[in-house]
Formats: structure tokens, sequence, C-alpha cells
């Protein structure tokens, strides 16, 4: 069985699909390994790591795929219609594929593994449920995203995060407001409370409050009483009412105007990121004061953040950088291969040196997105599948 680990070739992406350590133990697993070269680069992973741990390096993309019947993935393959290079034409038929995909958002590519006769696995659609956590992609890439939009929030703060009381006088904490607190919140309250600010955190999830709190952050509430059935079976938020919205607003213009920092990570699955922070309100907040848009790449949390883009406005600095775990690709990469390598461990069968696949298994048909040229994932069906979001 060979597995392949290309470079990544979309913009903004310095992250790889393999990490030295996981090449390591996909060697164990039977697997003949080809990185390309220069693949691990960016996230200080170096060919000669990779050799020692056992992999082959090859050229060029051609050549790292041209055998591959497993392919490591970050971000989906580039597919023709994009006329920036062909990745699924490189892959040999009947290759496994693996990544984060989002193939949901992007049929074509879903029409193009088909066809191209691969079997997609899109990991951004695991379930999420206690054997899929060391597969989950979506939490260890959001919990290192939460990580660093504190810290780029801070590097752009003019001002100390924690207080410091000296001879020369006493600097105040900062306060800093995290809205959305899932996995990047959470881990964004944790990370700003290490550095001393003054945290609180909001979401619309009641069963966060006690989350929120186990943190030492304050939680800020809007109205408990209609929050009840804003969780889904799933574990993830609704959208909210219109009165509920109105309340919400009021509240979060005083916390915005009483803090220095905003991290935003509310999102809400398959739709656009709830719109939290209007113009108005940041017009409300205090010059020097930082917006970090984690949800700037699902439409943003505030209206003026712009996806790529560091802009002053209002006196407010708002980054909206997109890719965020690929900002600390180190890590994210180390994470992202270990997850990869636990989603593709049962696949193995060792014995035989082939994939063995349960088509059954619920963490396999969540995630499937096309198998034997034909796309087989429920929420994709053809006639829809000229729509590009990308
Ligand atoms: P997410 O990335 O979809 O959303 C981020 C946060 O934004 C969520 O906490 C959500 O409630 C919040 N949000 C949405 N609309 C909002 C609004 N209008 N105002 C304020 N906040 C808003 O969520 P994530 O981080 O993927 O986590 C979703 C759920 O999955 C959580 O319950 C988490 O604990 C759970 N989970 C379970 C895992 C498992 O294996 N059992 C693994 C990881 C997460």
């Amino acid at each position: 069985m060979k597995l392949s680990v290309p470079k990544e070739r979309r913009r903004d992406e310095r992250r790889v699909a393999a990490s030295p350590d996981t090449v390591k133990k996909l060697v164990g697993l039977g697997f003949e390994v080809l990185v390309e070269t220069g693949a691990g680069t960016e996230s200080g992973f170096a060919d000669d790591a990779y050799t020692e741990a056992g992999a082959a390096i090859a050229a060029d993309e051609a050549e790292t795929l041209a055998g591959g019947d497993v392919v490591l993935k970050v971000q989906r393959p580039l597919i023709e219609a994009e006329h920036g290079g062909d990745e699924v034409a490189l892959m040999k038929p009947g290759a496994t594929v693996i990544g984060a995909l989002a193939a949901l958002q992007h049929p074509p590519h879903a029409e193009a593994y088909a066809k191209a006769g691969l079997t997609a696995f899109s990991l951004e659609l695991l379930p999420r449920i206690t054997r899929a956590q060391s597969m989950d992609i979506l939490s260890s890439q959001s919990n290192i995203a939460g990580y660093k939009a504190v810290l780029d929030g801070a590097g752009a703060f003019g001002r100390a995060l924690p207080m410091m009381m000296t001879a020369a006088g006493t600097i105040p904490p900062a306060r800093v407001l995290v809205l959305g607190a899932g996995v990047a919140g959470l881990q964004a309250i944790a990370t700003a409370k290490r550095l001393g600010a003054i945290v609180t955190g909001y979401d619309v999830r009641p069963a966060v409050k006690e989350q929120v709190e186990s943190l030492g952050a304050k939680f800020l509430a809007v109205d408990e009483s209609a929050t009840t059935d804003a969780e889904t079976a799933g574990g993830y938020a609704r959208e909210m009412g219109a009165s509920y919205k109105e309340r919400e607003a009021e509240v979060l213009t005083e916390a915005l105007a009483r803090n220095d920092i905003a991290i935003c990570t509310a999102l809400i699955p398959g739709r656009p990121a709830p719109l939290l922070i209007s113009a108005d309100m940041v017009k409300g907040m205090r010059a020097g004061s930082v917006i970090v848009d984690l949800a700037v790449e699902q439409g943003g949390n505030c209206e003026l953040s712009e996806a790529g883009e560091v802009a002053e406005k209002h006196g407010v600095t708002i980054l909206g950088h997109v890719n965020v775990p690929s900002r600390l690709a180190e890590n994210a990469s180390s994470m992202y291969a270990r997850n990869l390598l636990n989603f593709l461990t049962p696949l193995v069968d060792r014995e035989n040196g082939t994939l063995a696949i349960d088509w059954e298994d619920e963490i396999v048909s969540a995630c499937l997105i096309a198998r034997e040229g034909e796309i087989v994932h429920p929420s994709l069906v053809p006639p829809n599948a000229d729509k590009d979001v990308a």
C-alpha cells in the first residue's frame, strides 16, 4: 500500500497532512510513504525528518501522487475548473483521499472525485461522538485557532493584558470578551485568562455557562429563559429568533463598550455566521480596542470585518485573518496529522496489507463523499452539483 503526502497548494495554507511522527506510525501500519519535497517546510518539518521517519521523498506532485493508494490532504485538491493545476487528475483511479475537503460547500469537487474514481472522505463531517474524538479535525484546529486569536488580538492591542503593579505605577488589566464559547472560544477564554486579562464569555447554548465559569471567566447572560432550545441534539447552536437578537444586541452593545478586545468565534453549522457586532457597536467601542473575527470566512460575527484584511474602523483594529490554524502551522499540522492517522488506522487490514473499510460504520458513512465513481453522500445530490461556493 502506497501513501502519498503532497505539498498543499492553496493560498495561505502552510499546514501538511502528515508529520514525521505520524509517518513513523503509518510505516508501522504497512504503508510505503511518499512525501513531496518541501511538503512540511512551512510546518517546520524538513525532508530529512520525514526520511528519518521512514518516508521516501518525491521530487514533485505528479511523482508523489502517481502510485498513491491513499492520499492525505489538508485542503481539498485543486480541480481542472480552478485553472491552477488539476491535482485530482494526478491521483490514481481507485485511490482513497482523506482531508478537510469541505465537500458539501464544493459540490463540483465531489463530482470530480467521483469522476476520477476516487474514494473521498471529508473529515469535517465526522460525527461529534466519543469514538471519533481523536479524529476530530474541527476540534483540534479550532483549539489552535482560539489560542492564536488571543495572541493576534493581544499583539494588535496597544496595552498589556495583565494588571501590573510597579514602582512606576499600576497598569490596569485588559478586558477580553469572547463571543461563542465552543472549542475555539473556550480555548480563547483560557488563553486570555492565562495572560491575565479579565475575561467574559458569551454563548447562546445554556450548557456553556458552567464551562465558561469553570475557566474563571464571567458569563454574559442575555435572556436565559429564551435559550432552552438553543442547542440541537448534535450539540450545535441554532439561529435565534428576532426578539432574542434584539435583546442580545442591547447586551452586547454595553459589553463591547466596556471591553478592550473582542474575540469572535460564533458559528452555526451550515449557515452564515451570526452577526453579533454591528457597525454601530464598533463605533461604541473605545478607540484602541481590537476585534478578532475568527468567523470571517463564514461571513463574520462583525459587520466590518473583511476576510484576509486587517483594518482600522472607527479607531478599532479589526483582524480578519483567514485560516488561523495555519498561522501556527507546526502545532496545527501535528494535531491534524494525528487526527488523520487515527481515522485511517481502523481502515487498515495489516495482515493483508490492504484497506478493509467497514462501509456501515457511522464514522465512515458520515464523511464518505464519493465511492466507485458515484457521489454517495446524501446531502450531495447531483442536480445541485453545479453550485460552487468557493
Ligand atoms: P461551532 O464552531 O459550531 O460554534 C462555536 C460556538 O458558537 C458554539 O459554542 C455555538 O453555540 C456558538 N454560537 C452560535 N451562535 C451564537 C450566537 N448567536 N451567539 C453566541 N454564540 C453563538 O461549535 P464547536 O466549537 O464546533 O462545538 C459545538 C459543540 O460540539 C459543542 O457542544 C462542543 O462541546 C461539542 N463538541 C463535542 C465533541 C465530542 O466529541 N463529543 C468534540 C468537539 C465539540
